[in-house]
Parts: structure tokens; C-alpha cells; sequence
């Protein structure tokens, strides 16, 4: 049988990484998984239990009772309750970082993660994919853009799901987030020696897509199907 390929996606916040996994998944039949996701559902469990997201205490004591599921089709369950487009709310996305900090808490996801990549092949998005969740990823790309275009995307992506952000709160959103992310102690934000670099700033959807599926084919040798 073939062996399994996973596919490590990182990157600063808003970068395009889930749009673009996403699609990659789809053409290649690999199952995306969006691990920000699950962060973003602990958060909104803490926020909804009353508790301080910025208590270490407080957020790791809701481990034992929280479920996290990423169902078919990207909607995203906490507890038996779909959260997809919840966990999108300014309240979440500014908490997010702090529930990602917490090493507890990352080792109870991480370990979700590493099963989900168990016996299939995976395109897998987040900020320590390559560096700590799958260190043997079969292809590591760390994907960028510039705080503005990263911002400018994220405001037209919330406008177009609905949710009320200026852009000016994106710039300051993705800016802390980067900051709290690259900052932290356990498994920060950075580049795998190991990953292939990939500017986005300049490309639209559909070139990033078409560089991330020739970065794949150059390390597997896997042939893409025509899309
Ligand atoms: O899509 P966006 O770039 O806004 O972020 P996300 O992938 O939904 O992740 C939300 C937050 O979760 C990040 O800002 C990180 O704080 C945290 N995260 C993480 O620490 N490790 C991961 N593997 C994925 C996300």
C-alpha cells in the first residue's frame, strides 16, 4: 500500500493557509486539518464557561471536559455544538493566542492532531505543524505575506462571512497574534529548517495552490490529478 503523506502548512496569522490547504486537500484527496480551528473552539469553550481566557488555571482546568470535533465538510463542533462560524468572532480570535500559549492545553490538541494523521494522508495548517506536530511531514511549507496583505484579506474574508471588524482591528489582531505566537515558550511560531519558503504577497489563490501542489510533487514524486 501506498504510504501516507502528510503535508505540513505554517505561517503567520491570516497568511491564506487554510484557504489554500483547503484546496490542495480537495484536488489531492487528502483530509485538511485546521488546527487553528481547535484552538479557536477551546477558546470559545472558555469564554462560554465564564472563565478568564487569560488564566492558565482557569482555561487548562475546562481539559477534561472539552470535545473538539472537525467534521466533514469544515464545520467545526465543541462540545456537541457547531461553533464554525463562532469561533471566527473578534471575541475568539483576540483571546486565541492566549489558550495557544498553554502548554497543557497544546499537548491535549497536539496529541488529537497526531492521531487525525495517523492513518491517512493529510494536509495539516497551523503555526508548529512542522516543527513539532508531524517533524517527519513528508512536504513543510511555511507560507507568508505581508502584515498588510494579510490584513486586507482577513477584513474582506470577514465582511464576507458577516463578521463586524474594522480594518484597522485586523491590522491590530493579526499583529498581536503574530507577536504572542512567535513569543511563546512552547512550540512558538518558525520556520522548520527543513521548510520550503513561500512568499504569497504577490500570488492570488489559484498561483499559491499551483506552488504549493509543484513543492509537493518536487519532494513525493506524487503525480497531481488534473484540477
Ligand atoms: O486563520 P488564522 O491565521 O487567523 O489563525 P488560525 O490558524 O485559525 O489560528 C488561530 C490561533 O491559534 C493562532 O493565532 C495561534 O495562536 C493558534 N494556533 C497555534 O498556536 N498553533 C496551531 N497549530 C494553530 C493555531
Amino acid at each position: 500500500m501506498e504510504k501516507n503523506i502528510s503535508v505540513a502548512i505554517d505561517g503567520p496569522a491570516a497568511a491564506g493557509k487554510s484557504t489554500v490547504a483547503k484546496k490542495v486537500a480537495s484536488i489531492l484527496g487528502f483530509t485538511y486539518i485546521d488546527t487553528g480551528a481547535m484552538y479557536r473552539a477551546f477558546t470559545y469553550a472558555v469564554i462560554k464557561a465564564g472563565l478568564d481566557p487569560q488564566s492558565e488555571a482557569q482555561s487548562n482546568s475546562l481539559i477534561p471536559s472539552v470535545s473538539i470535533e472537525l467534521a466533514e465538510g469544515g464545520k467545526v463542533f465543541c462540545n456537541g455544538e457547531d461553533v464554525t462560524r463562532a469561533i471566527r468572532e473578534p471575541l475568539v480570535s483576540g483571546n486565541v493566542s492566549y489558550i495557544a500559549s498553554y502548554k497543557e492545553i497544546r499537548l491535549a490538541m497536539v496529541d488529537m492532531q497526531r492521531k487525525m494523521a495517523e492513518s491517512k494522508s493529510v494536509v495539516m495548517d497551523g503555526r508548529d505543524i512542522g516543527t513539532y506536530v508531524l517533524p517527519k511531514a513528508s512536504v513543510k511549507i511555511f507560507q507568508i505575506a505581508s502584515v498588510e496583505t494579510r490584513a486586507e484579506r482577513r477584513f474582506k474574508e470577514n465582511q464576507e462571512k458577516g463578521i463586524p471588524t474594522t480594518y484597522e482591528e485586523v491590522v491590530a489582531d493579526v499583529k498581536k497574534r503574530d507577536y504572542i505566537d512567535s513569543h511563546r515558550a512552547f512550540a512558538p511560531l518558525s520556520q522548520a529548517e527543513d521548510a520550503v519558503a513561500l512568499d504569497t504577497s504577490n500570488l492570488t489563490i489559484e498561483e499559491s495552490v499551483e506552488a504549493v501542489l509543484k513543492i509537493i510533487a518536487d519532494k513525493t514524486g506524487l503525480e497531481v490529478p488534473c484540477h
